[in-house]
């Protein structure tokens, strides 16, 4: 990608100093991990999220749900950070105020050398107890994630762009019981209908009213309450720059949009603002 959106993007990317990035379900679309409604491969298309995704539908049939959300930590598993993911890294090696802020429950952030994001949507690897919320360990048989963590900046590994949509689960898989009242555990994701976690709720409302760029990248803008962060920093009159191969909601607000996938655009963009980041 070139271009004078790239080069404005750059330029605004080089001058801040406190920015935000904003990741959805795009971020992680290059590394396999499907998003939620993309035509034909948004698992939204494929599965019915009422279904799947809400306290109603794990209440109605624990091992169907528990077992969905088992094939999608086995197919995070089996991805790789892709060259996006080390981007956001560079940025925050570089902005030591930079904040990243996800609604994605993959931890290719983390494994791509951001060590702390704030989580609004939760994880797939932290589940609890579905009763008294006690923190329960991650299933054993987990396969080790496909690649070793790399400290931001370091040697690139090749792209790992498998494809591992989640099969449908095979069978439904019976939740552990909780160690401390044995109660199934659930997920540690958020489901539609719930609340987000309040501590990170706060902490992205409070980092996006102090930056002085925010970053939006992959996502749809939907999903309230977390659609509202790029707009509170736009309000503030922070410049919002998104990047996402199609027109979203967001459009009307961003100084620059740039349309191209995320393991592409960010690289470029590192490079924009920082010539010298090789
Ligand atoms: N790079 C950048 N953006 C991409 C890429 C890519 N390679 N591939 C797809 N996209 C864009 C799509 O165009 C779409 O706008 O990513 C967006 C994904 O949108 P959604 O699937 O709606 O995902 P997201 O916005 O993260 O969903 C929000 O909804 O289902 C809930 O809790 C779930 O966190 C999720 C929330």
């Amino acid at each position: 990608m070139t271009g004078p959106e790239l080069a404005e993007a750059g330029r605004l990317l080089a001058a801040a100093r406190r920015p935000v990035v904003f990741t959805g379900a795009g971020m992680s679309a290059e590394s396999g991990v499907p998003t939620f409604r993309d035509a034909q491969t948004g698992l939204w298309q494929r599965y019915d999220p009422q279904e799947l995704a809400t306290p109603a539908a794990f209440r109605a049939d624990p091992a169907l749900v528990w077992g969905w959300y088992e094939a999608r930590r086995r197919g995070v598993r089996r991805a790789r950070p892709n060259p996006g993911h080390r981007a956001v890294a560079a940025i925050a090696a570089r902005l030591p105020e930079t904040v990243v802020i996800t609604q994605n429950v993959d931890d290719l952030h983390e494994r791509g050398g951001v060590p702390a994001p704030v989580r609004l949507h939760g994880s797939l690897f932290a589940p609890r107890c579905s009763a008294c919320a006690r923190p329960a360990p991650v299933p054993p048989d987990l396969p080790p994630p496909a690649d070793p963590p790399v400290p931001p900046g370091g040697p690139e590994p090749h792209g790992g762009v498998e494809s591992h949509a989640p099969e449908p689960p095979d069978g439904p898989l019976i939740p552990p019981a909780c160690a401390g009242c044995g109660a199934p555990v659930r997920p540690g994701v958020v489901w539609f209908g719930e609340a987000l976690p309040e501590t990170a709720l706060s902490a992205a409302v409070e980092a996006a009213s102090a930056c002085d760029l925010l970053l939006t990248v992959g996502t749809s803008a939907l999903v309230h309450p977390a659609a509202e962060i790029p707009l509170v920093a736009a309000r503030l009159g922070a410049p919002v720059v998104q990047v996402n191969p199609v027109p979203t909601p967001l459009d009307a607000i961003c100084a620059v949009n740039l349309r191209g996938p995320a393991g592409e655009v960010l690289p470029a963009l590192v490079r924009a603002a920082w010539p010298d980041a090789g």
